[in-house]
């Protein structure tokens, strides 16, 4: 195995993207920052910026802003199957109803009550075109296959595209459909379960078992993600057949993240080793730090609004709980790896994880 220390970095999707490092920056929905995917693109990562909820205007002043940032390449994360979400319209009963298990955590934090607006989120294709018209190197989706038009389009655009799987059947869909790498998202992730061939409860598989499966069963590179926080994460996700290795949480906590700071705190707090699944705060089946909403709410959870209009009621009141130091009555998303992570600029824990992983795989020469 000699010389295999100074060859990790140059794996295939290393060098299709033009990256230094097989690590890539996972994006945040609502909470991603210009300067954190900055840094990890000049540092010789993927950056990556997570465009939930953002509409065209956002997308491209997100963009130039990132370009202004770094000249490295970067990419641009969307949901995929916004147009069931948007079209979705409850009436004004069935609105008053899904707010109603929330008024109390309204009241407590002086926060008045929303009414039923036009639409709960932008439409895909309004997304969509945003995004090719901005040209990232590379655009990820979640949530489903990219449809061939969305394929073709980024790739006459010389955008390379990655899908996201939790089942080894969502990573073949995502082979066939001619992505152009997979993300293997394991069980111990932060934030949202992106399942959808199955139930994302059925779709619970740890990353050492789900990425050399996924390695084996697909033609493109493969993307490993969920729980990795250091070097010899890295190593492993590389030694079970990985091109790259996915972070988030870990970045999270770093001096560039635009976490609010409750959140960064809870991520170093007596709870983070102790992250559970649950829909209450968005609809969806997520990862995060438990907490007193989260705990009233899963005990009523047959009452609450389904995904996208959950996540929109919890919205209206979450930055105000953030602003008011308040983490027990908001989301705060974060994987089983949350105790692991490092409150240090961006560029050094990039440097940490480089030499960590160095050191993991030089153990065996
Ligand atoms: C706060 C937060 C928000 C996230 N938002 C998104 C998102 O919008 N799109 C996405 O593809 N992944 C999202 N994720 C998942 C991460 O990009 C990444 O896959 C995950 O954090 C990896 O697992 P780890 O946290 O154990 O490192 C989010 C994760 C967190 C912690």
């Amino acid at each position: 195995m000699a010389g295999r220390t100074s060859d990790w970095r140059s794996t295939r999707l290393a060098g299709l993207l033009g990256l230094r490092l097989p690590i890539v920056l996972g994006p945040f929905g609502g909470i991603s920052s210009v300067p954190l995917a900055a840094a990890v693109s000049n540092a010789g990562g993927l950056g990556s910026f997570g465009l939930y909820g953002y509409d065209a205007g956002r997308i491209s002043e997100t963009t130039t802003r990132l370009r202004a940032a770094t000249d490295r390449p970067f990419n641009l994360n969307l949901w995929l199957d916004h147009d069931e979400a948007t079209s979705l319209r409850p009436s004004e009963a069935e609105f008053a109803e899904w707010l109603r298990p929330l008024v109390p955590y309204f009241t407590e934090l002086g926060v008045p009550l929303p009414t039923r607006p036009d639409r709960f989120l932008p439409t895909f294709d309004e997304q969509f075109e945003a995004v090719l018209s901005a040209r990232p190197d590379v655009a990820s989706f979640v949530f489903g296959v990219p449809s061939a038009d969305v394929l073709e389009r980024c790739r006459t655009a010389g955008i390379r595209t990655v899908g996201s799987a939790t089942t080894v059947d969502e990573a073949v869909a995502l082979d066939a459909a001619g992505v152009d790498a997979i993300v293997a998202t394991g069980f111990e992730a932060g934030g949202h379960r992106v399942s959808f061939l199955r139930e994302a409860e059925e779709s619970l598989t740890g990353l050492f078992a789900l990425l050399p499966h996924i390695v084996d069963a697909v033609s493109v590179p493969v993307i490993a993600a969920g729980g990795i926080a250091d070097g010899r994460g890295i190593a492993a996700a590389l030694t079970l057949g990985a091109d790259a290795a996915l972070i988030g949480t870990a970045f999270l906590a770093t001096h560039e993240s635009v976490a609010p700071a409750v959140h960064k705190a809870a991520i170093h707090g007596g709870e983070a080793g102790h992250t559970v699944l649950t829909r209450v705060f968005s609809g969806r089946l997520a990862r995060g730090i438990p907490n007193r909403m989260q705990r009233e709410l899963d005990q009523v959870s047959a009452d609450l609004a389904p995904f996208p209009v959950q996540n929109w009621l919890t919205g209206r009141f979450k930055p105000i709980a953030a602003e008011q130091g308040n983490g027990e009555l908001m989301s705060m998303w974060a994987g089983q790896s949350a105790p692991r992570a490092r409150s240090i600029p961006a560029a050094d824990l990039i440097s940490a994880l480089e030499a960590e992983t160095d050191a993991a795989l030089g153990r065996w020469r």
